[in-house]
């Protein structure tokens, strides 16, 4: 298993505020976590005037097997962002668990954060409920889903 761990080589982030880890990114209901945008991925992205955030473009993301973390850092009525696999993992209700892309629709972004039980794109402020239904635009369709399983207390991309 691995567990998210902080690199020195994590590139800082472009706006103010507390950052948490780059590859995992925790929010409860309630609770904001305000990370550092996942690292821009390979090319075919575009500049928008995003206030300085990443897109993502076609980045590669997690494969089949990929182990994302423990069933911990995914609170109950909210959700954990893997980053580094570009997928969200949400926990609506106690033990149930939802694997969602972290890929905003709307324009590629990589969502950010996950406040009061919606998943947050920092691009343009779209937003998501914890089963990836658009909440608010400009998205105008839901975070793709990902399949991942779930054992011996650990969460894997299917
Ligand atoms: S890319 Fe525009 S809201 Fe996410």
């Amino acid at each position: 298993m691995t567990l998210p761990t902080t690199s020195s080589a994590e590139p800082a982030p472009r706006s103010g505020g507390p950052t948490l880890g780059r590859r995992t990114m925790i929010a409860g209901a309630g609770v904001a976590a305000i990370g550092a945008v996942a690292a821009c991925g390979g090319g075919g992205s575009t500049t928008t005037d995003n206030g300085g955030q990443a897109q993502t473009g076609d980045a590669p993301q997690g494969s089949p097997g990929t182990v994302l973390g423990p069933t911990s850092e995914v609170p109950v009525g909210g959700g954990a962002i893997f980053a580094d696999a570009q997928v969200v993992v949400t926990q609506p209700q106690q033990g149930t668990f939802t694997g969602l892309s972290a890929i905003c629709p709307h324009q590629g972004c990589a969502v950010s954060q996950i406040t009061d039980g919606q998943i947050v794109c920092p691009c343009h402020n779209s937003r998501f409920s914890l089963d990836g239904a658009v909440v608010d635009g400009p998205a105008q369709r839901p975070l793709d889903p990902r399949q991942v399983t779930v054992a011996d207390g650990s969460i894997t991309l299917a």
